[in-house]
């Protein structure tokens, strides 16, 4: 079963490279670890999904805004946060081959989970405790280094133009929400939110992690889309609970199998974390986190107003009451969303003793929607006619044209990337003014109206 597993993670590489989906960063100069390149079909995958997020976070909402803050911000927002401090994961390095590995990733390969949330010093206890059953994965050696807290947070030299930037570095943003939070009251006194509402945000995160594996599902640098909800402290449990449907029904409504889900409970909390749930994918390498839906209650507004001398108090306009907002956070990649939804989409089949290799996307969210094909390269009267429809539909709908080789490969490669639908224009064509359109999953063919092709397509790419 786990080779099965691991079979598939690497039949869904595979494709995602030789498909364009996805790059290995700097591949030509050997590669840079945990840092990835999204391709032309990935590219359009991973926009496609924030859509989708940005569409059902803002763009449906009232009570919902979006904001763009920068990726370098001061670092005096990471002291007050407690990321220059606590921000980090138990670290330690093989002595015989030098290879740097998480505590926590060894103490699970011996069948101790450790709760992402677990301390520092508990992994280490336990790592220690158990050393003569680790083995290093990379050599299989057993001597270790003693386990020490590694700072995630990435540091750069911004701004820094004598001396050692090192003593007082800026820093890459190690998470999105921090910009939102400094921005709170801009958007307050901006726009006319009142609370409860929300601030979402898309944008990149950077962090130093030590363990790059499992492809694009953790990776140093990545995307997240975060939203921000500011309610009264009474209102914790209900909101709490309304998120954790909403963002449940997210992916439901990307097609996602619900068997393929399941809520993870932390334990134990980080130290302002009120409640604290993760939504769990059955990744090929197991259930690991895709989302964490958290009440975070005070602790982020209280500690940017005590840092920076604001007063972040809410003043109810109707009840008069003042109080400090509490805060329910949803928080995702979309790089783990992606490599969720390949997992998801990918799909082998045998007709007829004829492999095909197809990913099920649902219309709204593949790289392409339509491809259309003449028939014959070689035959002018088809291929104008073709690119005509290419032209036209592609105003509408994002399109891509292929005349290369026969159709049952054209058919192939589409199914690939995941292409909904294939139009193919041939002899009859010309005759009756009808194309061929084809669809993915099911392999079904029907012929529809040149003129009837962008309504058709309205109605099922929604
Ligand atoms: N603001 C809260 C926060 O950042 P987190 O659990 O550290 O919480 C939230 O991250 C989400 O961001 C994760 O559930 C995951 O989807 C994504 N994420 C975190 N670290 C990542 C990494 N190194 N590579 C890819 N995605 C990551």
């Amino acid at each position: 079963m786990k080779k099965e597993k691991n079979d598939l993670m690497e039949k869904i590489i595979s494709l995602a490279k030789r498909r364009g989906f996805v790059f290995s960063s700097s591949e030509i100069y050997g590669g840079f670890a945990a840092v990835y390149d999204f391709g032309p079909y990935g590219v359009e995958l991973a926009n496609n999904i924030k859509k989708e997020w940005w569409k059902s976070m803002t763009q449906l909402r009232d009570d919902v805004v979006g904001l763009d803050s920068a990726i370098f911000m001061s670092p005096k927002i990471w002291e007050a946060s407690g990321h220059v401090k606590g921000f980090s994961d138990p670290l330690t390095e093989c002595r015989k081959c030098h290879t740097r590995l998480r505590l926590d990733s060894l103490i699970e390969e011996i069948g101790v989970l450790a709760d992402e949330k677990m301390s520092d010093d508990e992994i280490n206890q336990i790592f220690d405790a158990n050393r003569d059953k680790i083995k290093c994965p990379n050599c299989g050696a057993q001597d270790f280094t003693s386990g020490k807290s590694f700072n995630l947070l990435v540091q750069s030299n911004l701004g820094s133009f004598t001396g050692d930037w090192t003593k007082d570095p800026v820093y890459l943003r190690g998470e999105t929400c921090q910009g939102i939070y400094v921005n709170y009251k801009n958007v307050l006194d901006s726009t006319r939110v009142k609370i409860p509402f929300g601030i979402a945000q898309i944008g990149k995160a950077f962090r130093n992690e030590i363990t790059a594996r499992q492809f694009i599902f953790r990776t140093r640098e990545f995307e997240q889309m975060e939203l921000q909800y500011f309610i009264h402290p009474s209102q914790t449990n209900e909101v709490y609970n309304y998120w954790r449907d909403v963002r449940w029904q997210f992916y439901l409504d990307l097609g996602f199998k619900s068997e393929n889900l399941k809520w993870h409970q932390h334990e134990n909390l980080v130290f302002y974390a009120k409640e604290a749930y993760d939504i769990e994918y059955n990744f090929p390498f197991g259930f690991k986190e895709l989302e964490g839906v958290h009440a975070r209650g005070d602790y982020d507004l209280s500690c940017h107003g005590k840092a920076s001398g604001q007063n972040f108090e809410y003043l109810d306009p109707k009840s008069g009451e003042k109080f400090i907002p509490n805060i329910v956070e949803t928080s995702v990649g979309v790089g783990r969303t992606f490599l969720a939804v390949l997992c998801e989409a990918y799909h082998e089949e045998n007709i007829n003793g004829e492999e095909r290799v197809f990913l099920s996307l649902p219309a709204r969210l593949a790289p392409i929607k339509i491809a259309i094909f003449p028939l014959l390269k070689n035959k002018p009267e088809l291929v104008s006619r073709a690119e005509e429809i290419y032209h036209h539909l592609r105003l509408k709908f994002r399109c891509e044209f292929d005349d290369n080789g026969n159709i049952g490969k054209r058919y192939r490669r589409q199914d690939e990337i995941g292409t909904p639908f294939c139009v193919t224009f041939d002899f009859d064509s010309l005759e009756d003014n009808m194309v061929t359109v084809r669809e993915r999953d099911s392999g079904e063919q029907c012929r529809v109206k040149i003129e009837d092709l962008e309504k058709y397509f309205e109605n099922k790419i929604i």
